[in-house]
């Protein structure tokens, strides 16, 4: 689960640890699919594409607007490392929040987003009886997007 932090026509935006594992999966592998779920509203929305950085006045745009506790536990966390005790992490967020009374550190190098540059949707309505249906929109070479269904 991620936060969505940004759609526009040119992708959809998240921001995570450079060091965590999924980050190190998207830079051996850049492609990713999305999944945004409704139960109650019976919806599904999938988006597959590849995947790029954002640059990094993006980055540091949205890592400035962040609360500062967010800012501290960014640089105090080294995201899906193994953590001994949690007091290690209690001690690196009061040496991050005493730098920060000192000055503010800006974002961490560490710390970015990635934009997922779409190339298919599917759209899902749950339908009665498992007959759902599926609205598929793939890019084709030329830039249009070919819709067609495909079977629930
Ligand atoms: C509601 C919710 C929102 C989250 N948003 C983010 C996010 O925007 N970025 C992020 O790195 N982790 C977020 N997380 C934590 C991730 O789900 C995940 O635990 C973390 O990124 C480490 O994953 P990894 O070890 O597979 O890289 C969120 C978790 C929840 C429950």
């Amino acid at each position: 689960m991620v936060l969505l932090k940004e759609h526009s026509r040119k992708g959809f935006v998240f921001y995570t640890n450079l060091g965590s594992r999924k980050a190190c999966d998207l830079s051996d592998n850049p492609h990713a699919a999305l999944c945004f779920y409704w139960g109650v509203l019976g919806l599904q929305i999938r988006i597959e594409g590849s995947v790029e950085a954002v640059t990094s006045e993006e980055a540091d745009a949205y890592f400035a607007s962040r609360p500062l506790a967010s800012r501290i536990g960014a640089w105090a966390s080294k995201q899906s490392s193994p953590l001994e005790t949690k007091q290690q992490l209690l001690r690196r967020v009061a040496r991050y929040t005493a730098s920060y009374s000192l000055k503010d550190l800006g974002r961490p190098p560490f710390w970015s987003g990635f934009r997922i540059v779409p190339t298919r949707f599917e759209f899902w309505t749950a339908k009665e009886f498992r007959l759902h249906e599926r609205a598929v929109f793939d890019l084709q070479d030329n830039c249009s997007w070919q819709r067609y269904l495909v079977y629930p």
